[in-house]
């Protein structure tokens, strides 16, 4: 919405939500404390808030006067009932279909925005047409489409900027050019396409099915490449010359993570299977699979390493959020990886740029360990975790350092300084091949490399 108000200074956009807190969050003066992290967007926030962008809890009114509404909300996989662990919970989308309903007036085109399983269209149309009925002589009217989001996290602006395509799913083409015309503004109209409402939906499954697939593919090789004294990067740079493949999403890494592949893979298995195509929901099924085994894999890999015992031993890990440039930490591998690391009894020293201790915290689901207890207090710090936001400082006394985002400043590292203060013998575990494989052998440590079989 940001994007959209800076490039149509002649739209007004207002951002509601049912949380007050994370409105405010959204008014605050102070840029630096905006609830999300993404490179360029507070400069956005700072040049369109107050003119034609605004953040606001009063949802009633705004539905009330808006021509075009975007339905924004999470779509969390359903935890129980039917379709639990797959299906997408659509609760959200439901209770904002209801609201629209109520409160729109006149002629409102309605955008599902959220990413859906296919067919959920349907249910907001329903709901909306139901409204027209309960009320007799109302003036509401609707039309539905389907226009779902391509952005990556940490690219997002550029992403919005130049997009590959928009997409946008409906039946009504007077609705459909409405919705061409805001982003014709800076999108050329060649990549913009139209679909029906179903082939959009199922587009943007598809879309991160095969994008989370290349990551499945290219690490289930690193495991390979390991056994045979191949190298992943030279393998994927020789497969990603070829154009039919290409050379993008092919690094091998810790396992995807984010809110998006999971979620949306096992909503094409449940979709699948729902639709009689065991098969089919096999297939995919594979590639979230795969991604489990690998995390664990790398978590194992480094208690082997480390003689076959991590109890007693400190771990400093860099990188926690699920890639570099954004403090989300859904679906991280580091969460994965840090949970092993912490069963096994290791103490670990996490280090991350941008994610909070308390954002840590909440995703380990166990308090870091006492600052009164630094430095180690043996007895009651196994299987513990404290945060530094200083690398230096994390990694001193650490038996092995473990790389699991791929942030630029690992890529810096002085390994010669950090060498003096580990434990010997020292590892380094570098999950995303960022770090400068020479350094870190001339500074006394032994490296490990994900899918580096040398
Ligand atoms: C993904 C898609 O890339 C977007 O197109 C889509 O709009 C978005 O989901 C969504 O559905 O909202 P995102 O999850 O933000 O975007 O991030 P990605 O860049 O796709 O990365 C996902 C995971 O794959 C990360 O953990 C990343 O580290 C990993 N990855 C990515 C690799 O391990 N190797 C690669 O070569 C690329």
């Amino acid at each position: 919405m940001a994007v959209i108000a800076d490039k149509c200074p002649d739209i007004t956009i207002t951002v509601v939500d049912i949380n007050k807190e994370r409105i405010d969050a959204w008014n605050e003066e102070n840029l630096e404390k905006l609830p999300i992290f993404e490179p360029g967007l507070s400069e956005k926030i700072k040049k369109c808030r107050g003119q034609n962008l605004f953040f606001s809890s009063e949802i009633e009114k705004n539905i009330q006067c808006a021509d075009m509404i975007f339905i924004s909300v999470n779509t969390p996989t359903k935890k129980k009932g039917l379709g639990a662990g797959q299906a997408s919970d659509l609760k959200w989308v439901e209770a904002c279909a209801r609201q629209v309903a109520e409160f729109a007036t006149g002629y409102t085109i309605v955008v599902e925005k959220s990413t859906l399983p296919v067919k959920t269209a349907e249910v907001i149309k329903n709901i909306l047409a139901a409204s027209q009925t309960n009320l007799e002589k109302t003036n509401k009217s609707f039309d539905v489409l389907s226009n779902p989001e391509f952005l990556a996290e940490g690219t997002a602006i550029k992403d919005l900027e130049d997009p590959d395509r928009v997409l946008i799913g409906g039946e009504n083409q007077n609705a459909i050019d409405i919705l061409s015309n805001i982003y014709n503004n800076w999108v050329p109209r060649k990549k913009i396409l139209h679909t029906n409402i179903w082939s959009s939906e199922l587009a943007k499954l598809t879309a991160n099915a095969f994008l989370a697939q290349r990551i499945s593919s290219i690490n289930s090789i690193s495991a390979l490449c390991e056994a045979t004294g191949a190298s992943v990067s030279e393998v994927s740079r020789a497969i990603g010359s070829d154009k039919r493949i290409g050379s993008k999403f092919l690094d091998s890494g810790p396992g995807f993570g984010g809110s998006c592949f999971k979620k949306d893979i096992l909503n094409l298995v449940y979709l699948s299977n729902y639709f009689g195509l065991p098969e089919v929901a096999e297939f995919w099924e594979q590639v979230t699979i795969l991604n489990n085994w690998h995390q664990h894999r790398i978590s194992k890999l480094i208690v082997k390493k480390l003689f076959g015992t991590i109890t007693e031993k400190k771990i400093c890990i860099l990188g926690f959020s699920f890639k570099a440039n954004t403090n989300d930490t859904r679906e991280s591998s580091a969460i994965v990886i840090c949970k092993d690391l912490l069963e096994e009894g290791a103490r670990l020293s996490i280090h991350d740029p941008k994610v909070s201790e308390k954002q840590i915290s909440s995703d380990l689901g166990v308090e870091p360990i006492a600052k009164e207890n630094y430095p180690a207090n043996k007895e009651n710090n196994y299987g513990g975790w404290e945060f530094h936001s200083d690398i230096l400082t994390a990694a001193k006394g650490s038996d092995a350092v473990v790389v699991l985002t791929e942030w630029e400043e690992y890529s810096t590292i002085q390994w010669d300084l950090i060498a003096k203060s580990m434990r010997k013998p020292s590892w380094v575990f570098d999950s995303r091949s960022i770090v400068v494989k020479e350094k870190v052998l001339k500074a006394g440590l032994n490296l490990w490399r994900l899918g580096d079989g040398n």
